[in-house]
């Protein structure tokens, strides 16, 4: 058998078929193989048929096609299906080889993975792939982290079939060692929440406030899509608007049910951001928003029991679809400003080089957040690759000035009709309390001081120094040990 295959890609779901195409197209020689093996000839004899993939029935005869150092993708469910596929490919590799899993898997799962594989002397990437169905066979967002002796084998591989910028920069770059990738690829899943959210949340501004039909959000949603906020989810949401069921003409979106699914990036992203202290505050809004949703009978019950304004919003609806627009794109920075402090966070953490232009170019084109805004973003970090906030850039502290009596009038609106707007909510509560020099947090300090004699730190002493009140003349004068999370 000739070892002539560049690479090996195991599972042949649409993800794994449409990547296998994608780099055929761009000349490399892919072996196909799946656990079930009458799905490779299905593949051959179809959507593979003419092309230079050579399908493998058995593990063994897929790792002999290989060129060495051999190559091995994994395109499988997250969670034991890779622990089982890396068990049963280890027998027939030798050092140097390299496994790549390009699932959604967790990441403290790829960085076990990658000490395991790396302490027997075989390389391992985990890569976040990004852009659904669509991504994968013309160019998705990839984000490799793992052996960093792996990245040279594969950097053509990826780059050829990976999205481009509008300048031609691949949208893949090598992310850092261990589980960056899938890190970085969590905390876009999570940013995905925190847009799909503020996207609802102004239908909702618009179809309850405004009393707005499909065609007129629709005709919003195409201008909004020529500006600042030009997106894929923004286009597909301007789509999902002016869709009529072609059967029965009916508006598809006004019969979907609404309960969101969630398959656990976004809880993910958000525990991790507790884990790390970090208030990454939209992203948890967003998915404690799925998780309401999702308590469809306890709301229609609440419904008919809990009271609330009567909605009426006046005044020239124009002007409020713009201030929606303003509130939309003001959340937006503080939902990617968040984002990116957990990145940095992460990086202390996990010990990881994170280049944050490279992260936002890597967004740019092919992934489900893909917009002109992380062009922006991308330039930031270009500008100034110390920045330590993304609030503080230039062009994202000019947008917020400019949004901010509009954001404010909508979050307004929205409290005082007593429509939900969690995200919106959070972002500007979040912007009014990372812009305050002062917070109520000495009264926190005095409560826990007074209650369990925690201490506190004084505006008079330097920082470090702890101090204790015997607040009541009855406690006495022992203080609890410090310690924070
Ligand atoms: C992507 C997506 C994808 C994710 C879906 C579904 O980058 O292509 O993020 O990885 O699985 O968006 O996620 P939920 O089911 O959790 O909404």
């Amino acid at each position: 058998m000739e070892q002539t295959a560049d690479i090996a890609l195991i599972g042949l779901a649409v993800m794994g078929q449409n990547l296998i195409m994608n780099m055929n197209d761009h000349g490399f020689t892919v072996v196909a193989y799946n656990r079930t093996t009458s799905k490779v000839d299905e593949f051959l004899s179809t959507t593979a048929k003419g092309s230079k993939v050579i399908g493998a029935h058995s593990i063994e005869e897929m790792v002999k096609l290989l060129k060495r150092p051999r190559k091995i993708m994994l395109m499988v469910k997250a969670g034991k299906p890779v622990d089982e596929f890396i068990e049963a490919l280890l027998p027939h590799l030798e050092p140097g080889d390299l496994i790549i899993d390009g699932g959604n898997s967790h990441f403290p799962d790829t960085i076990r993975r990658a000490k395991y594989l790396e302490s027997q002397g075989f390389l391992f990437i985990g890569t976040g792939v990004s852009g659904g169905e669509e991504g994968a066979r013309f160019g998705p967002s990839m984000m490799p982290g793992g052996t960093p002796a792996a990245w040279p084998l594969v950097k053509d591989i990826f780059q050829s079939i990976a999205a481009k910028t509008p300048e031609g920069e691949p949208c893949c770059d090598w992310v850092g060692t261990d589980g960056a990738g899938h890190y970085v690829k969590m905390t876009h899943n999570g940013i995905e929440y925190g847009d799909m959210q503020l996207i609802c949340e102004a239908y909702q501004l618009m179809k309850e406030g405004l009393g707005m039909s499909n065609e007129e959000m629709h005709d919003a949603f195409v201008e909004w899509n020529k500006g600042e906020l030009d997106s894929y989810l923004i286009e597909i949401t301007r789509d999902i608007l002016a869709y009529k069921d072609p059967a029965t003409g009916e508006q598809t979106l006004d019969k979907i049910l609404d309960t969101a699914g969630q398959k656990g990036t976004g809880k993910w992203t958000s525990v991790s951001s507790l884990d790390l202290g970090m208030p990454v505050t939209l992203i948890g809004e967003a998915v404690y928003a799925r998780c309401l949703s999702a308590m469809k009978d306890d709301r229609v019950r609440a419904s008919k029991i809990l009271s609330g304004p009567k909605i009426k919003i006046a005044g020239d609806k124009k002007a409020f679809v713009e201030d929606i627009r303003q509130a939309l794109l003001a959340s937006k920075i503080v939902s990617y400003a968040q984002g990116f402090m957990l990145l940095a966070e992460a990086a202390k953490e996990y010990k990881w080089d994170l280049n944050y232009g490279s992260i936002a170019m890597m967004w740019r084109e092919g992934c489900i957040i893909r917009s002109v805004f992380l062009g922006k973003i991308k330039a930031a970090y270009e500008a100034d690759p110390k920045l330590a906030n993304l609030l503080l850039a230039d062009y994202f502290n000019g947008l917020l000035k400019r949004c901010q009596d509009s954001w404010r009038r909508a979050v307004s609106q929205a409290v005082l009709n007593g429509i939900p707007v969690p995200a919106f909510t959070t972002a500007l509560a979040f912007y009014d309390g990372y812009r305050s020099e002062r917070l109520p947090a000495n009264l926190l300090q005095a409560q826990r001081d007074y209650f369990g004699a925690h201490t506190y730190e004084r505006i008079d002493q330097p920082r470090g120094k702890f101090f204790h009140t015997n607040w009541t003349g009855k406690g006495g004068n022992i203080s609890a040990g410090q310690y924070t999370v």
